[in-house]
């Protein structure tokens, strides 16, 4: 198979490719990437280069979706701009390139005839404080970004549905693990925590979220891609649910650091309490997730201390300014920690909390 991966250089996407190659050495996959603040090259570092080929480019313009999918035999978007927090400062991208990218790509893949698998959140169902998602729940998206998600999704079922298209969908929930962007909370715990800053924790902290390995979602999506109905959905549900405080907890236990570095920030706006997602479908279909959270948050913990050549230049480019602009304030008024930087691990990235001593 001549796979077309968009979004293929930044964190899921990149896994997936890595799987993609490994498990399928007949396979090739062409990669297309705008390369946006999230997405990497590097990522893609040391794969067989006969069988990756790597495009620059968006999929909301229509004639390098055109050129991509030509020759291929399928396409798995993951291409999107994915940060709930971004979306609430700038949600413009994410209408551009998560609703109107995928609808571009979509006409791109149903005019070549080729399988367009989606991938797509727990977050379009919104908040479910009680109760857990299934395919059929109905979409009630809170932020911009998953609500730029929902609209890619009704776009998906349209297609199949009006032009027979040979489109489906995956919903995974929170994945964590190796090239996960810092900007999302277990690799920002994970980061802090090494260099000894302050682990910024939403309102009280106890919202849940279901947490699932990259890994595992890389073997759904492949498993969905191979043996996925048409113009169905699929849900990725995680192993674990855990509140937000607890993964903090067991990150500063697993990096050796003591609790006086959480500090309490003001929470997100529309935040939703908690995801709940059901896998039964897919299980149906033979999958299983492999790692739980406490093998998984290990693995990911050593693969960051292992690849600060990976971290360290994201910590000092335009992450930096994200993290002021977003972290600066309200860690410093929340004032709840007596945390110290600590030198050993400790990158260009603008400390944002007090220094030890000056949280008054
Ligand atoms: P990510 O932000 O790490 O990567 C997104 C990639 O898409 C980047 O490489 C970026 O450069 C690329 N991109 C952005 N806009 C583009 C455009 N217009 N054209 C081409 N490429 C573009 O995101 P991720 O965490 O790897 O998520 C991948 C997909 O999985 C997204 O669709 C996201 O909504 C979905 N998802 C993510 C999670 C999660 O926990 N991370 C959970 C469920 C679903
Ligand atoms: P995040 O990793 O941004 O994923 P999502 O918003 O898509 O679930 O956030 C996971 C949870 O952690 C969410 O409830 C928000 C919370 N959170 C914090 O408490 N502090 C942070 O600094 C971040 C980034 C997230």
């Amino acid at each position: 198979m001549r796979l077309l991966v968009t979004g293929g250089a930044g964190f899921i996407g990149s896994n997936y490719v890595r799987r993609r190659l490994a498990e399928h050495p007949g396979d090739s996959v062409r990669v297309l990437d705008k390369l946006t603040y999230a997405g990497r090259t590097e990522n893609l570092e040391g794969l067989p280069p006969d069988r990756l080929e790597f495009t620059q480019g968006d999929i909301a313009d229509r004639d390098a979706s055109r050129a991509a999918v030509s020759d291929c035999d399928a396409v798995v978007n993951f291409a999107a701009e994915s940060h709930v927090d971004r979306s609430i400062d700038s949600p413009g991208e994410f209408i551009t390139t998560d609703v109107f990218g995928t609808f571009v790509l979509l006409e791109a893949s149903r005019d070549a005839g080729i399988r367009h698998l989606q991938v797509s959140t727990d977050e379009v169902y919104g908040d479910f404080e009680q109760g857990t998602a299934t395919e059929t729940s109905p979409l009630e998206p809170s932020s911009p970004y998953s609500a730029s998600k929902a609209g890619g999704d009704l776009l998906v079922s349209a297609f199949a549905r009006t032009y027979g298209a040979d489109a489906l969908i995956i919903r995974a929930s929170n994945n964590y693990g190796p090239r996960q962007h810092p900007e999302k909370l277990i690799p920002l715990c994970v980061l802090n925590a090494l260099a000894g800053d302050p682990l910024p924790v939403y309102g009280d902290g106890m919202q849940v979220r279901n947490w699932l390995y990259v890994e595992d979602c890389c073997a759904a999506i492949d498993l969905v891609l191979e043996h996925g109905e048409p113009a169905s959905v699929y849900n990725v549900g995680g192993p674990d649910e855990l509140p937000n405080i607890e993964v903090v907890k067991r990150i500063l236990e697993l990096t050796g650091r003591d609790e006086s570095l959480i500090s309490y920030t003001r929470d997100r706006p529309g935040h939703d309490r908690r995801y709940s997602l059901s896998a039964a479908k897919l299980n149906e279909l033979g999958w299983r997730a492999e790692v739980d959270f406490a093998e998984g948050i290990e693995r990911t913990i050593a693969w960051y201390r292992e690849n600060e050549d990976w971290w360290g230049p994201i910590r000092s480019g335009e992450y930096a300014a994200y993290y002021e602009r977003h972290y600066g304030q309200s860690i410093s008024s929340a004032g709840s920690s007596g945390a110290s930087s600590d030198s050993r691990t400790s990158g260009p990235l603008t400390r944002p909390g007090p220094a030890a001593g000056d949280s008054g």
